[in-house]
């Protein structure tokens, strides 16, 4: 039995998702410990090893019951051009997924990063909403159907730009305001029913003031987008972790979780990994350190009913943005994902099995 959208979906039933999933793995993978849980694990790839890794490839089947696109559904790749549309890497992710009977995340449809230039350089408070309607129409109708979830809109906050409502200073804001939230989701609900529609947040984790005002921030917009009816169905929460960071608070965790929840919320844990920067030492501290840290995170969020699953911005070393945006001081290679460069599991994957196993079962 296939993964279904209603299982995963329909607030997570165990029983489907678990039938579903026991169904079809045979190996001991997240996959398998997560849905022993009601919940399920996956992972981003990135669109070359889709078309170029198989050894990759073969492990995602047996660690992930749902894939994510790394940047197979930004517009930078999906609408290159005004009138030119490229599904070429979001079609073979998704033909890839439904051969294996994995579910698919669709990532990102509205975000300051990713913008094709013409876009930027044509976005006006004119022109902005019938764009963002069309590319969304257009993009996500013709994933209709294929999609469990998709993170409709990404990063939209930043208390620290100073705008009313704690927005961040894109221009997209800048071109419709507050009410680019209310036509993304309304266009992204319209083009696929079916898929849980996500606002995908980073900066949420820690006990920092900033990490304060934008999970209080987070708060107040869903209640806002509640009121006005916006079909948003959770929020994602990155969950760019680092390893060493004292203010790894789980009572915080999970009460945020329960205050999402109790507006009536589902949270994806939508980009896991586990960066250690700050810690030196050889490659085995570094792992406990690592593991260490992302067991106590997802002890407390899977504490949590309505987060349904956990998904992990990458599923081994080989490929990390993280070794591009955060290299280590000592150019060693980061190990932040459940598999190791040569696919080989980490500490952190224990941990993650570990914390898939220890927490309360859901749905
Ligand atoms: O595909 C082009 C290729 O044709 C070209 O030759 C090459 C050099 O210019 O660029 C390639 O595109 C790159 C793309 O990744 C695919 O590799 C973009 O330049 C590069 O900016 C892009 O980086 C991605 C980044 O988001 C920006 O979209 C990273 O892979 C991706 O891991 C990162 O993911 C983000 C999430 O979307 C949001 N949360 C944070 C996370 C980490 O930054």
């Amino acid at each position: 039995m296939s993964l279904t959208r209603r299982h995963v979906l329909g607030g997570v039933s165990a029983a489907g998702l678990l039938s579903g999933l026991q169904a079809q793995a045979a190996d001991d993978g997240l996959r398998t410990h997560a849905a022993a849980n009601g919940r399920f694990f996956g992972s981003a790839v990135d669109a070359n090893s889709v078309s170029g890794d198989k050894a990759l490839m073969a492990q995602e089947i047996i660690e992930c019951a749902l894939l994510g696109g790394e940047d197979a559904f930004k517009w930078d790749t999906l609408h290159p051009g005004k009138d030119v549309y490229n599904f070429a890497d979001g079609d073979a992710l998704v033909k890839f997924a439904q051969k294996q009977k994995l579910g698919v995340r669709g990532h990102t449809m509205l975000w300051h990063k990713a913008m094709p230039d013409w876009l930027v350089k044509s976005l006006n408070s004119t022109n902005a909403a019938g764009l963002l309607q069309t590319h969304i129409q257009h993009v996500m109708g013709h994933f209709a159907g294929k999609m469990l979830q998709w993170d409709v809109a990404n990063e939209v906050l930043e208390p620290a730009d100073k705008l009313p409502g704690g927005y961040r200073d894109t221009p997209w804001f800048r071109a419709l305001g507050p009410q680019m939230l209310d036509i993304a989701f309304n266009a992204a609900a319209q083009a696929d029913p079916g898929a849980l529609l996500l606002l995908n947040e980073y900066g949420l984790e820690y006990a920092w003031d900033v990490h304060k005002a934008k999970r209080e921030r987070v708060l107040n917009l869903l209640s806002e987008l509640k009121s006005r009816g916006v079909p948003i169905g959770g929020l994602g929460m990155q969950s760019h972790l680092e390893a060493g960071v004292p203010e790894l608070d789980q009572n915080m965790l999970r009460q945020f979780c329960a205050d999402v929840g109790a507006l009536g919320f589902k949270i994806v844990i939508t980009e896991f990994d586990v960066r250690d920067n700050r810690i030196t030492g050889d490659v085995n501290t570094r792992d406990q350190a690592v593991a260490a840290h992302g067991r106590a995170y997802l002890d407390a969020v899977l504490d949590a009913p309505n987060v349904m699953g956990v998904v992990s911005w990458g599923l081994s070393d080989k490929h990390t943005w993280l070794n591009h945006d955060y290299p280590r001081a000592d150019k060693q290679l980061q190990r932040a994902l459940p598999l190791d460069d040569q696919l080989q599991r980490t500490p952190l994957w224990y941990a993650i099995a570990g914390a898939f196993d220890a927490a309360p079962k859901i749905g």
